[in-house]
């Protein structure tokens, strides 16, 4: 079985899109990641672009060990200069030059013959040659060239010395069947092609950027250019986790490997997404909020009985957790009995079914429905109030020149405690206060916040995973106020632990 490579441009041609720029501290901290995930090459930047680009590729260069980094170059010496000074102490460097060669990229935006590209790739190419050990050369718009053209030019810069034959997807044009045949038909034209490896960078204007990819693999493609999260130049590139696992999940078809350690994937989508801050969709492959999740009720039956039903892989084998039984209007009773139990609280069959009513009426007026509402649900049915713990009031100080406190009060039954509380931030302080008014001691184990609804009265969902006596709880709470919804989130966890202690630990989310 082949082993491809991965080439992540996820800071050279990702960092290029709209919205997408990086500080070079945080260039510096996702490479490291990129290191750890296991990519065999990462394209740094384009040194001689901007000073920033330059300190950027160089702290990356001298810094991150056990892969390969490469710098862009257009096809003229002084930027391949400014690569070889910024990149040029990395363990294992690449030079990675381009120049157009489509009809229309050579008239209207080089104003160069087709001889002056040739002349100027192979002139770029023996310099860098000189410099490099490694040296990648990429014919911008390969989609839209000539084929004759494409096969010559890429013969001489073999000859000159180009190690890998990048053939980018530039303007995500071309179609699977085509750019599968277009890389055999280079494999089959160019005379010195076994010299080179081939590598393919497709963008994703037309939405097939992994199917491309993939069908360039078939047909003998041997590098990937992809960046996390699918980001890059208008509708991005490849993302590299949707081709990885595209590979892994159907081994049986391409018999291809790499390196990648998959259980990163989400961890290093995750970190990019905090970095640029751009939340995720919902519904993006691998790595989006749903890509995991379960509501309807024959979807949730079905992975209740065998998970495999509806998922094609498992979310640990892409570093996530468990898969989601989302409880909302298209839910069943097997669902919403699962949660229930993992609640810790015990139903009899009958009350189950009431419940199961009440919440059905329930998620037919709310567009998700939260832990705190199935609570309240099985508490009505129970004739009983069951969050043991009801925040009442919290008044938070904050700013940038004091220190965050907070007041709460919460409510036990009849009684009421109040406490203050200070902290780092204002959610430390909140929940150091609950702590005191519950006398409970919680360490917060994670912390996770997302908008439910789009716009700025947007509803934020805040869960938190809190450690008690070496038990983590989960707990959710929304609010379009963001420190409410961290308040009840932590409230939320409280409750379970109680309900847990009640229950003889079943509500245990370990
Ligand atoms: O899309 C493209 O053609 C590129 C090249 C520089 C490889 O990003
Ligand atoms: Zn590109």
């Amino acid at each position: 079985m082949d082993t491809i490579k991965i080439f992540d441009t996820t800071l050279r041609d990702g960092e290029q899109a709209p919205g997408a720029a990086m500080t070079i501290e945080q260039k510096y901290e996702f490479a490291l990641q990129l290191a750890r995930l296991g990519v065999d090459v990462i394209e740094a930047g384009f040194p001689v672009s901007s000073p920033h680009q330059f300190e950027a590729c160089k702290l990356i260069a001298e810094n991150v060990k056990g892969t390969t980094i490469a710098g862009l170059a257009r096809s003229v010496e002084k930027d391949i200069d400014a690569v070889y000074e910024s990149i040029g102490k990395a363990e294992n460097s690449r030079l990675h030059t381009f120049i157009a060669t489509s009809p229309i990229h050579m008239e209207y935006k080089l104003k160069m013959t087709p001889d002056q590209v040739v002349e100027s790739a192979v002139k770029a190419v023996t310099y860098a040659r000189n410099k490099f050990a490694e040296v990648e050369f990429s014919p911008e718009d390969g989609t839209r060239s000539e084929l004759e053209f494409l096969y010559r030019i890429i013969e001489k810069v073999i000859d000159a010395g180009a190690t890998v034959i990048n053939v980018p997807d530039t303007v995500g044009y071309t179609m699977p069947d085509e750019y599968g045949l277009l890389i055999k038909s280079i494999m089959n034209n160019v005379p010195n092609i076994d010299k080179a490896i081939i590598s393919v960078h497709c963008h994703n204007d037309l939405g097939l950027g992994v199917a491309n990819t993939l069908a360039a693999f078939k047909n003998g493609a041997r590098q990937a250019e992809v960046t996390v999260n699918g980001i890059g130049e208008r509708a991005g590139n490849a993302a590299l986790e949707e081709l990885i696992m595209a590979l892994n999940v159907r081994k049986d078809l391409h018999h291809l490997n790499s390196n990648i350690d998959t259980k990163q994937l989400y961890n290093t989508s995750r970190l990019l997404s905090v970095i640029m801050a751009s939340p995720i969709p919902r519904n993006k492959p691998i790595v989006g909020a749903n890509a995991f999740s379960h509501e309807s009720g024959i979807h949730q039956h079905g992975m209740l009985s065998n998970r495999e039903t509806y998922e094609i892989m498992t979310p640990e084998s892409v570093g996530r957790e468990a898969s989601e039984i989302v409880l909302g209007r298209h839910s069943g009773l097997h669902g919403f009995k699962k949660r229930i139990d993992e609640l810790g609280i015990a139903l009899s069959d009958e009350q189950i079914k009431s419940a199961f009513e009440i919440f059905l009426k329930l998620a037919d007026r709310k567009k998700e429905v939260f832990d705190e509402d199935i609570m309240q649900v099985a508490g009505s049915v129970l004739g009983t109030k069951s969050t043991f713990y009801n925040l009442d009031y919290f008044n938070i100080i904050t700013g940038n020149t004091v220190i965050s406190t907070a007041t709460v009060r919460v409510k036990i039954k009849d009684e009421v405690f109040e406490e203050a509380a200070t902290g780092d931030g204002p959610i430390s302080a909140i929940f150091q206060a609950i702590d005191k008014a519950t006398s409970i001691s919680g360490r917060l184990v994670e912390y996770n916040v997302h908008a439910v609804t789009s716009g700025k009265q947007a509803i934020g969902e805040v869960s938190v995973l809190v450690e008690i006596d070496n038990i983590k709880y989960l707990g959710k709470g929304s609010s379009t106020d963001i420190l409410k919804a961290s308040a009840r989130a932590y409230i939320a966890a409280m409750n379970r632990y109680k309900l847990s202690m009640e229950n003889n630990g079943a509500a245990r989310e370990n």
